[in-house]
């Protein structure tokens, strides 16, 4: 099956096959390096990154491509997507001629937006995502959206092939505290992905966090750290606000924070950026069993090998 967008991980055909050929990638990251030639991405960002937005940029350039960046809030115009509306208010460009326009420009674009935490209706629509979709004339690629991080699922996903030992690791999605509220994208993502993997994949998170039980679907689901962390090979971390009383913070009376002795020998695991201290302790980010550094550097092999599909549809 060709890719013809990248915004979800239902657009993975074939996951092991997929993390075979990021792995290929990694191994020669410039066998295709005309693939992109005279070929431009774009990428726009509603909000802030750092990997997404510098893996993408390399990941483009390894096969040739030119990346060209936008910070779409403040830099471009305020953008509506409300299909009738009588523009007389703070929006001054309609999506439709903003991502009829964008595809002049770029042979595949990128897209981040994260969500308002506040509609639920509204976040779980995708609306931007999917009027970048409906309005452009060229693929897109999301690089987190309300309720998705597929790059970065897939370097996830990618990231476990690479460290398992065994053929059917127990990998354990943990809930950890945060001084904000945090979106469910990366859980989201990583659940879907996981559940594509061979793994023995649980989550754990305190009363009041349960994921959307449509993406949860029958993953066992804990109320115990150090139940669900007994002979894990991968404990991966991330923050979430409440699911079902959305966007809110809903309080904890035990202390989720990672620590090493809580861990033991499995491997830790954590997107980026982390809040040190709060999340996990530093004794975990520290040591070797943590391996979120290799895990962001495979950030560009995931996006190169999405790249480099979405090319070879061209
Ligand atoms: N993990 C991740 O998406 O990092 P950035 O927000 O820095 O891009």
């Amino acid at each position: 099956m060709s890719l013809q967008n990248y915004t979800s991980i239902n657009d993975i055909d074939n996951l092991k096959k997929w993390i075979e050929k990021a792995r290929e990638i990694k191994a020669n990251p410039f066998n295709s390096n005309h693939l992109g030639k005279q070929k431009t991405l774009g990428l726009l960002f509603f909000n802030s990154s750092l990997r997404t937005r510098l893996s993408t940029q390399k990941a483009a350039l390894n096969l040739g491509m030119n990346p060209i960046v936008m910070n779409v809030t403040g830099d471009a115009w305020g953008l509506e997507f409300e299909d009738g509306k009588i523009m007389n208010g703070s929006t001054a460009e309609h999506i439709k001629e903003a991502a009829a326009v964008v595809s002049q420009y770029c042979d595949i674009i990128a897209v981040r937006a994260f969500p308002s935490l506040t509609d639920k209706e509204k976040d779980e629509s995708e609306y931007v995502i999917n009027a970048f979709k409906k309005y452009a004339s060229v693929p897109i690629i999301n690089m987190e959206s309300a309720t998705e991080h597929p790059l970065q699922a897939l370097t996830d996903a990618i990231t476990i092939a690479e460290f398992t030992t065994k053929k059917r690791p127990k990998v354990v999605l943990s809930w950890a505290p945060h001084v904000k509220a945090l979106p469910h994208a990366v859980a989201n993502s990583f659940t879907q992905v996981m559940q594509k993997m061979s793994a023995e994949f649980i989550i754990v998170n305190p009363e009041g966090y349960n994921l959307d039980p449509n993406i949860t679907k029958d993953t066992p689901i804990y109320h115990n750290q150090n139940e669900a962390f007994k002979d894990a090979d991968f404990i991966y971390t991330k923050n979430w606000c409440a699911y079902e009383d959305y966007g809110k913070i809903v309080e904890v009376s035990e202390n989720w924070m990672i620590t090493k002795d809580k861990i033991g020998n499995a491997k830790f695991m954590h997107c980026l950026p982390v809040r040190r201290n709060v999340v996990v302790e530093d004794a975990v980010l520290d040591s070797a069993n943590s391996i979120v550094i290799e895990q962001a550097n495979n950030r560009t092999f995931a996006a190169q090998l999405v790249l480099k599909k979405l090319l070879e549809n061209a």
